[in-house]
């Protein structure tokens, strides 16, 4: 175990991205921004190194990691690209859409990373950090959200710092994240499947592809055995306090995740109260959905309740997270 070691954080730039390069060749466990959120980076063709990275966030190892690379070209290296995948690509990277394809048979990312599937997640982020990570290291990083498994995911240095301190090698500091929720997933099968909602709204990807995005079947999206894609242990992305979902009316002591300006009784009464966005735009309420969350969580109140939020554009991940987070709590 890592725990005990000394994380260095240091603020986007060459030399941090020099540091980070170098750390993750040498096996490191480096955080830093992408445009959806803070991500934990091994290398992705070095089984010790990813196992340090499961040990580090405590995570199942039976949940395989996305594969981050900087270039097409070298996403083509790892993976193969029919022509649906083709054209998700062309359109959405770099961009917060993953996309589950067969490995090549020379696929460089260790069995570890992929869980043994045959078949690899990949993303080419939009962050200009990560992609200067990325540019200079030279291969492919394997990176999940850098939080504690199961934990609210990182849109700040200073959350990887509060789960991860004394267990990674370094922190790369940019700054808060634009998006705020992960990177949608779609897996391209016989038919295109929808693995995980997320930055990319599901309208934009079934406009593109003509056609509508189908569900994975029932079941995959549970606790038991292994998830089909599926970031997707039911109770993912969770704070401690128990969250209450589309709450209409207030109880003593909750505390309040509100959206837009719309009335809730009992508010007077509220513990605390955060507005994830005024204007009721969904950008920012994504934006601010993870940061929010963990603030929530440390004002000491038994419930946080959250107003309902619609289910159109990015609010079917927002959505998706927030079931997450209240599972087993309810
Ligand atoms: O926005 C994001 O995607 C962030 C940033 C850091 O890039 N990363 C992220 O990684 O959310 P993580 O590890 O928290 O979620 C990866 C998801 C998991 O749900 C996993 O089950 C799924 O991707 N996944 C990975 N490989 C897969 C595969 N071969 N088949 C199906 N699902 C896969
Ligand atoms: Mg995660």
């Amino acid at each position: 175990m890592n725990v005990g070691l000394k994380t260095q954080i240091l603020p986007a730039g060459a030399a941090a991205v020099a540091a980070a390069a170098r750390s993750l060749a040498a096996g490191g466990l480096v955080a830093f921004p992408t445009e959806t959120v803070y991500g934990l980076g091994a290398d992705a063709t070095n089984p010790a190194a990813i196992a340090r990275l499961y040990q580090a966030k405590g995570r199942p190892a039976f949940n395989p990691l996305i594969a981050h690379v900087g270039e097409l070209s070298a996403a083509r290296q790892i993976a193969r690209f029919d022509a649906t995948a083709l054209a998700l690509a062309e359109a959405f990277w770099p961009g917060p859409l993953t996309l589950v394809l067969p490995k090549t048979p020379d696929c460089a990312v260790a069995d570890l990373a992929t869980a043994g599937l045959d078949t690899v997640a990949i993303r080419i982020p939009a962050h200009p950090v990560s992609r200067d990570i990325l540019r200079v290291f030279g291969g492919p990083v394997v990176a999940p959200s850098a939080n504690l498994s199961g934990h609210v995911s990182p849109t700040t240095a200073a959350h990887v710092q509060s789960d991860l301190a004394g267990r990674i090698d370094l922190i790369v500091d940019g700054g808060a994240v634009a998006v705020g929720v992960e990177s949608t997933i779609v897996g391209c099968f016989l038919e295109p499947m929808l693995l995980r909602p997320g930055g990319v709204p599901r309208a934009d990807i079934e406009r593109l592809l003509g056609r509508a995005l189908v569900q994975p079947p029932e079941g995959a999206d549970s606790d038991n055995g292994q998830p089909l894609a599926p970031g997707m242990l039911a109770s993912h992305y969770a704070p401690r306090t128990k969250v209450r979902l589309n709450a209409v009316a207030l109880e003593p002591g909750e505390a309040l995740l509100a959206f837009g300006l719309g009335a809730i009784s009992g508010i007077d009464a509220a513990s605390t109260v955060m507005n994830l966005s005024e204007r009721g735009d969904l950008a920012e309420a994504a934006a601010n959905l993870f940061g929010y969350l963990r603030t929530l969580d440390t004002k000491g109140a038994h419930t946080i309740a959250v107003m309902p939020i619609p289910h159109d554009g990015l609010g079917e991940a927002i959505n998706d997270r927030l079931r997450r987070a209240a599972v087993g709590r309810e």
